[in-house]
């Protein structure tokens, strides 16, 4: 190390590093138990990228029509192609319900129906009846602004309790000592350039998921996966990072989110013959089929030679016959962003859409309490102490291969909150720490000045846009062993390629040339995980489509991935058992079968 740095030290029972959904959720959750609990975030925390979920939450309130807490759990473990772990998907389903009414109660402005009750609409792949009944009006909105109606109230709520923010700080490394316990978090106050060591019981990252890996996402540019990134730096191993969903409607070339509620309030995809193509891939459900199902879909008839516009590359959603009134009062964000983004007047032309990169469902292991769980010793649900992970960054698995819409914001609440019950039974406030050896920051210090001291000739921009096009092309909607097999080759030579990074900044203060290394750090991990683990998985599920293995194959791969990389790049993969078994007998487990809509 070139350099001396001086370490301003905190101690708190917990942090929590991250404040979207979930990290607000678990802070003030946190903080109403009464820890001593700090959040630590690189955005003010109404800018996170929570702000942009558009469509709603999902919950069996059955406000608009027959519903049932079981029937979600159903649909989303059908969802996730039977990857999802059922224990978690019916904790998660359940407490849907209270949770809902909780964010109702703490002032979110859902809106409402005529007789003043939370407004609910239909999403893809929610259905009634366990698949035998019609589609589910089961996702809660706010217009079409759900997660900005959210996350202004957790942050309100947030502030009502008394937790303390560290805002427009930079996560750098998790502190880990060396009985594979994390003691705390190394953060760069980035206004100042002050380094901080927070100490905590316990470490909660919610630091969302890392679209930002690919070319075209719905995610902001925040979106790096900087908790993935730590955890594989410490040595831990990411599940089923093979599993990306890609939204089948973001807007052709900005890739900006166009909801899925579009095609609730009755929002067609057409081709360029003008067919309602989707009549053909999920004649019962059609438009809300699944994103998995829709993506490929729309592929295809790209591929077929049906696309739209110059190239023949994108399709259309046409939300014209849905009338102003619909369009002002339930989804005026996206006529907003299809004025803007696509220049067009959804009441009178369709959208020009393009599946885009929208969610991970890998992420770090965690179990239904948020701990963090690894294979050690042939326990593949070993806690990691001291250590959790919610929301994006996460995987519970609550998703499996595939997400259903509307599932994200509630995986958020939900789990957020399970983080802070959890620690009200194992964790003792106030309780003292032990004490950290002198070289606890040394790897984490190590690597922020190597990447501040870079000279090599490749710029950060360059890098990033090189893996973004390899993830774009090779880890796409449909994938092959020829595709992955470059993949994995194109995306190790621009993982060894950041060995010639180069920074041109050398201070600490607004250094967004070294930040933006940082975050490219993280991504790189979690973009060769990926390429390797999809090329791994020779079967199809869920948003994971190999043409060489079209069919999904239980006998060999009904099971999570796990990985970890070494410095050099290496991936190492292993596995963990999928849970079939649900938590409870009120539900019965739901055994594979034929995912048809
Ligand atoms: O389409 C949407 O509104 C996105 C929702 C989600 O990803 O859950």
């Amino acid at each position: 190390m070139t350099t001396a740095y001086k370490i301003i030290e905190h101690t708190y029972d917990m942090v929590v590093v991250g404040a979207g959904g979930s990290g607000l959720r678990a802070t003030f959750g946190l903080a109403q138990k009464g820890f001593n609990t700090a959040c630590i975030s690189k955005v003010f925390p109404t800018r996170s990228h929570t702000v942009a979920a558009q469509g709603g939450v999902a919950a069996a309130l059955a406000n608009m029509g027959d519903d049932d807490w079981r029937y979600h759990f159903y649909d989303t473990v059908k969802g996730s192609d039977w990857l999802g772990d059922q224990d978690a998907i019916e904790y998660m389903c359940r407490e849907a319900i209270p949770a809902i009414y909780e964010l109702e109660h703490y002032g979110v402005p859902f809106s409402r129906t005529e007789d003043g009750k939370i407004y609910q609409r239909p999403f893809g792949g929610m259905t009634t009846k366990f698949g035998e009944g019609p589609p589910a009006q089961r996702t809660c909105a706010a217009a079409d602004r759900t997660g900005h109606a959210m996350l202004h109230t957790l942050y309100q709520q947030s502030l009502a309790h008394d937790a303390k923010f560290f805002v427009e700080y930079f996560a750098l490394d998790l502190i880990m000592d060396e009985e594979g316990a994390c003691r705390g978090v190394l953060a760069l106050e980035l206004e100042t350039g002050d380094l901080h060591l927070f100490r905590a019981q316990g470490v909660v990252l919610a630091t969302g998921g890392y679209g930002r890996a690919y070319f075209s996402a719905t995610s902001a540019h925040t979106c790096t996966g900087d908790g993935g990134g730590m955890a594989l730096r410490a040595g831990l191993a990411l599940q089923d990072m093979e599993f990306v969903q890609f939204h089948p409607t973001g807007i052709y070339g900005a890739g900006c989110l166009i909801t899925e509620g579009v095609r609730g309030e009755g929002g067609i995809l057409r081709n360029s013959l003008g067919e309602r193509f989707m009549e053909r891939y999920a004649p019962s459900v059609k438009d809300l089929a699944p994103r998995d199902m829709v993506s490929r879909s729309m592929t295809i008839e790209i591929r077929e030679g049906r696309g739209v516009g110059e190239h023949k590359d994108h399709i259309l959603l046409d939300l014209t016959h849905l009338g102003p009134e619909v369009i002002h009062e339930k989804l005026p964000g996206i006529a907003e962003s299809a004025r803007i983004f696509a220049g067009v007047d959804v009441e009178k032309q369709p959208i020009p859409v393009l599946p885009t990169v929208h969610y991970n469902m890998g992420g770090i292991p965690t179990n239904l309490h948020g701990e963090v769980v690894q294979l050690r010793n042939g326990d593949p649900n070993a806690v990691v102490p001291g250590l959790y992970a919610i929301g994006e960054a996460a995987c519970v698995s609550v998703h499996g291969a595939n997400r259903l819409g509307s599932n994200s914001l509630l995986d958020l609440v939900v789990f957020g909150r399970a983080v802070a019950n959890r620690c009200a039974e194992t964790i003792v406030k106030g309780a003292s720490h032990k004490t950290l050896p002198k070289s606890a920051c040394d790897a984490a210090l190590d690597n922020l000045d190597k990447l501040r001291h870079a000279k090599g000739e490749l710029p950060t921009a360059q890098i990033r846009l090189d893996m973004q096009r390899t993830m774009q092309a090779d880890a796409a909607v449909f994938r092959t062993e020829e595709t992955l097999a470059e993949g994995v080759q194109k995306i190790g030579e621009v993982f060894d390629s950041f060995q010639h990074v180069g920074v041109s900044d050398r201070s600490l203060i607004w250094n967004s040339d070294l930040v933006e290394t940082l975050e490219l750090q993280n991504l790189l991990g979690q973009a060769v995980v990926t390429m390797n683990c999809a090329l791994n998985r020779t079967e199809s599920r869920g948003a994971h489509a190999r043409e060489d293995y079209p069919n999904r194959d239980d006998v060999n791969w009904l099971k999570h991935t796990l990985a970890d990389i070494d410095a050099k790049g290496k991936v190492s993969i292993d596995y963990r058992p999928v849970h079939l078994k649900t938590l409870t007998d009120e539900i019965e487990t739901v055994p594979p079968k034929a995912r048809v809509y």
